[in-house]
Formats: structure tokens, sequence, C-alpha cells
């Protein structure tokens, strides 16, 4: 095992996309980020160096930093934003985890562009479970605005409603062929015939779950979120904000030229504002000096916008690897159980104003529990490290929903949610179960849960509501998947299990950036062990301050 040093300066930069240039947040001038590449076992410091007005801070998305949350990243969770002009090293160790995950900045909306791929390689002398990669080739999904996403954010919280939505879905960062001025901006996958090549698939999209296929061509889905899984052929793949997946992509033995097309489109469930154009790449059999202009090419076929019962089915595919190299301990006793609604619901608009919210002048919001989280102006794991939680958070977050109803019915009248910061306080190694079910308060819709310092167990799903008598019985508690983000069915509910194995504060929010900024989030502390190794270790010296 290895120390690896990166530099991660927070710059701005130019870039042009659908014919507009705008000056971006960037990661040393590249867009999008560089790659942090990593062995599993070795120790990343990443000095993150800001250069620019806004305060940021960095997130390594699925990274399980065990007992260095002070590494994790979400701003005022377990760290006071890196102001401009400072300095910080995020450094942490790579343990049980191999294959994909990203890392993004975790303020506001920073990561529209400040993201970029994690690759964990195995072990030296340790193989992949499946055969060896030709190539490895990181295909990261994203979303372009014309204008400073920092606005639209902005814009939409001020007024209370939706907000605009993006200009361009990208693959690499490149719309294609199929948007203005896009044709050059078009990331295309040169590939050598009766090859396997490994694609690293990432989900970057600020609010949009994706389907990806390539014509003509199966995918073989390897991994899912660093781990592992029973390996599966699918021609379409449905990837939500904050999924890595890694698929292995066999060419056939088509001549040179042969060009595929790929594609990344919405799957939606809830809403009906997105943008509808296609964002596509290209695959194409390599040859050699003629001119690869105006090929003709195969387009593939993907679900429609809506397809639940695809997306349920697909996800229902994932099955943990579990062999004996890679053995899973899943809980079997439950310590503690939850049950936690997510969804939509409102607040009041202030006096003398006007909103453009649901039903009637109102303001958007999102809840766990009806409970929409409030960031403080401190951070929360600070606090706790110090003493100084009083005024900062509660500690009495509901297990279950105070105003219980049925969940996938007529939904209540008042769709008002209680605004708070409360936490849930785990002690060292409980075994959890979280049931989340999403509600029908101003529509179904799906929402990719995301759990910061932990990979979770998916040992149910299901659509209507949650049956606390009847589907335990269908649990699988023999091969689960283990993620970190899951997708909570739009109309059903899903159920996970993990043991409370990382001290610290750990935040669990929608990874559709406009649900969590409307407060569909909150975050759990988890009390320290008695062993040393079990302890959150002291904050690093250069942690910024609020
Ligand atoms: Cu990738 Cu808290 O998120």
């Amino acid at each position: 095992c290895r120390t690896r040093h990166y530099t991660f300066n927070i710059e701005y930069l130019n870039v042009t996309r659908l014919c507009h240039t705008r000056t971006i947040l960037s990661v040393n001038g590249k867009f999008p980020g560089p790659r942090l590449v990593a062995r599993e076992g070795d120790t990343v410091l990443v000095k993150v160096v800001n250069h620019i007005s806004n305060n940021v801070t960095i997130h390594w998305h699925g990274i399980r930093q065990k007992t260095t949350g002070w590494s994790d990243g979400p701003a005022y969770i377990t760290q006071c934003p890196i102001q401009t002009n400072q300095t910080y090293t995020y450094n942490f160790t790579i343990t049980g985890q191999r294959g994909t995950l990203f890392w993004h900045a975790h303020i506001s909306w920073l990561r529209a562009t400040l993201y970029g791929p994690i690759i964990i390689l195995p072990k030296h002398n340790e193989s992949y479970p499946f055969q060896k990669p030709y190539k490895e080739i990181p295909i990261l999904l994203g979303e372009w605005f014309n204008v400073d996403p920092e606005a639209v954010i902005n814009q939409a919280l001020q007024t209370g409603g939706g907000p605009n939505v993006s200009d361009a879905y990208t693959i690499n960062g490149l719309p294609g062929p199929f948007y203005n001025c896009s044709s050059k901006d078009t990331f295309k996958l040169k590939v050598k015939p009766n090859k396997t090549y490994l694609l690293r698939i990432i989900n970057a999209a600020l609010n949009e779950e994706l389907f990806f296929s390539i014509a003509n061509h199966t995918l073989t889905v390897v991994e899912a979120d660093a781990r592992y899984i029973k390996p599966f052929n699918t021609d379409t793949i449905l990837i939500t904000p904050g999924q890595t997946t890694n698929v292995l992509l066999k060419t056939k033995s088509y001549s040179p030229n042969n060009t595929f097309l790929m594609i990344a489109r919405p799957y939606i469930t809830g809403r009906g504002t997105f943008d509808n154009s296609t964002p596509a790449g290209f695959l194409q059999y390599k040859q050699h000096n003629s001119s690869t202009k105006n090929l003709p090419f195969l387009t593939p076929t993907l679900p429609s916008l809506n397809d639940t019962n695809f997306v349920s089915n697909f996800t229902k595919k994932f099955k943990n690897l579990a062999n004996s190299k890679f053995p899973i301990n899943v809980p079997k006793k439950i310590d503690k159980s939850f049950f936690f609604t997510v969804g939509l619901g409102t607040n009041p608009c202030p006096k003398n104003t006007t909103c453009q919210g649901p039903n009637n002048n109102t303001k958007f919001a999102a809840s766990v529990n009806n409970f929409s989280f409030v960031l403080p102006s401190v951070s929360i794991m600070q606090a706790y490290y110090f003493g100084k939680s009083n005024g900062v958070y509660k500690t009495d977050f509901p297990e279950t929903p105070l105003n219980p109803f049925n969940y996938t019915g007529t939904p209540p009248n008042n769709t008002m949610v209680n605004n708070d910061t409360k936490l849930v306080v785990l002690k060292f190694n409980t075994s959890v179960e979280l049931v989340l079910q999403d509600t029908n308060i101003l529509g179904a819709e799906s929402h990719p849960l995301h759990l910061h310092g932990y990979d979770f167990f998916v040992v149910g799903q299901g659509f209507g509501n949650y049956d606390p008598n009847k589907d335990p019985a269908k649990f699988n508690l023999v091969d689960p998947v283990e993620r970190n983000t899951v997708g909570v069915p739009a109309g059903g509910w899903v159920a996970i299990r993990f043991f409370a194995d990382n001290p610290g504060v750990w935040f669990m929010h929608c990874h559709l950036d406009i649900h969590t900024s409307w407060g569909l989030r909150m975050a759990w502390l988890v009390l320290d062990g008695s062993e040393s190794n079990q302890k959150l270790q002291p904050p690093p010296s250069d942690l910024p301050k609020c």
C-alpha cells in the first residue's frame, strides 16, 4: 500500500458548450475534473486550494472514511467550507472497496461542474473476479447549464418554485450531435474488435436519473458503487445520481468505421420538466487514417421515460458477488428499526411576497418524516466533537412518521413540513434496518437516497405501502447488493440494513440536488466505540473554521 498525493486547485475555466461560453468552476482547469486513481488499501491525500470567490468543499462520494469523517466533505455537516485562498488537505484510507466512485463539490450546487472519477484498482497481485479488461474507460454523465447553476438554485429557493432545467445532459462533459452547435462536442470511444472494455459509468448529473445504452452491444454489469456483484447482461442500465456502475463491453468483429450510438436519457417519475434532447456519444470501431466524418450510425432503443417496471426489474438483478473471497456480513438481528417517509411538501410564503410553489402561494419543500432539514451555519461534527452542540442541532429525529397516513393513497390536505436540524443518535455497532417509503405528497417520485460513511445492504424493495408484517419475509439476506445510493421507487419503498460501525456525523439525502436543497436530508450521529480504532480521529489542524 502506498500514499498518493494530489493537489486540487479550485479555479476558473472558460468553457464553450451549445455556442455559449461560460466561466465555470474547475479542478486544475479540467472539465470534467481529474481522475483520482488509487489501489485498495492506499492512503490518499488531496490538498484542496480554493482560488475562487465561492466557499467550497469536496466530497469523496462513497469512500467509507472509517473514523476519518473530517475528510468526508459535506459543508456544515462534517466541516466548515474552505474559504477563498484557504487550503485544506483531505486524508483518507481506502479499505474494503474497489471499483468506481466519484468526487464532487458538496456545497450548494457547485458540483454541477466540480466532479471527477475515483478509480480504485484491486490490490497488487489481485485480479478482477471477471475477465481482465483490455482497457478501462470512465464515462461521466452530467448536466450543462448555459447560466451559472448557482443563479438557478438561488432563484428557485427565493421564488419557491421549481428550478430551471439544465440546457443539456452530457457524456464526459460533451452534449453530443443532437444538440445545437455540438457535433464537435461529442464523446467518441474508439474501440478495437473482439476486445473487452470496462466502462466505469458515473451519474454525476444534478437532478436526473438516467438510462444508458449502446446500440447493438450488450453490457455485462459487474460492479455497483465499488462493490462486486454477480455479473448479469442487459441492453440498458438505469443509473441514479450518486450511483456508479461498472460494465463490461465486449466488442464484436465489426469492421473499421462501424459506428454505434451510446445514449443517456432521463428516467422521469414525477416531474413534467426536463431537457428532452438526447445526449449521445459514439462507439466507433477503429480504422486507420480515413476520415470519420458523417458516418451512418445505429441508435439504441431505450425504455420509455417513465418505465417504472423496467427499473424495478433491473434493480432486482443486482446481487452481491458474496463468494468466499468477498464474503458479506448482513445484519440478521436488528437492534434499531427506522421507518422514514421521503417526499415533497411545502413551506409558507414569507409575508408580502408572491411564491411560485405548488398550491397557492407556497414554497416547495422536501422532507424526511416530515422534517425538512435545516443546515446550520457551523459544522455539526465540529459542534459535537467540541461539546458545543447547544443550539446547533437536536437529537430527537423521529424513528417513524409522527402522523402516519396512506403513503401511496390520497395525500393529506396539509402539505406543510416542519423545519429543523435533528439527528438520530446511534450507539457504535448498532445493527440498523431502515425502510424508506416514498410519499404521494405532490406526486409519487423516485428518490435516490445516499448515505455518507457507509455502504448498506439493499434487502428489499416493493411498490405500494411497506407492510411490516408481510414484507420482511421476502427480504434477501443471502446476497443483497451493497451500495451507498439506492433509488426509493416512485410509489414504493426500499429496505436497507447496515452496522453503525463508523463513528461520526453522517449525512443522508436525496441525490437529486433540488430535493436536497428543499430539505430532503438528515444526519446520523454514530458514537465512538470503546477500542481506539473505533473512535472518530481528532480533527486535522487545517480543518476550516466557520
Ligand atoms: Cu454525492 Cu452527499 O453526496
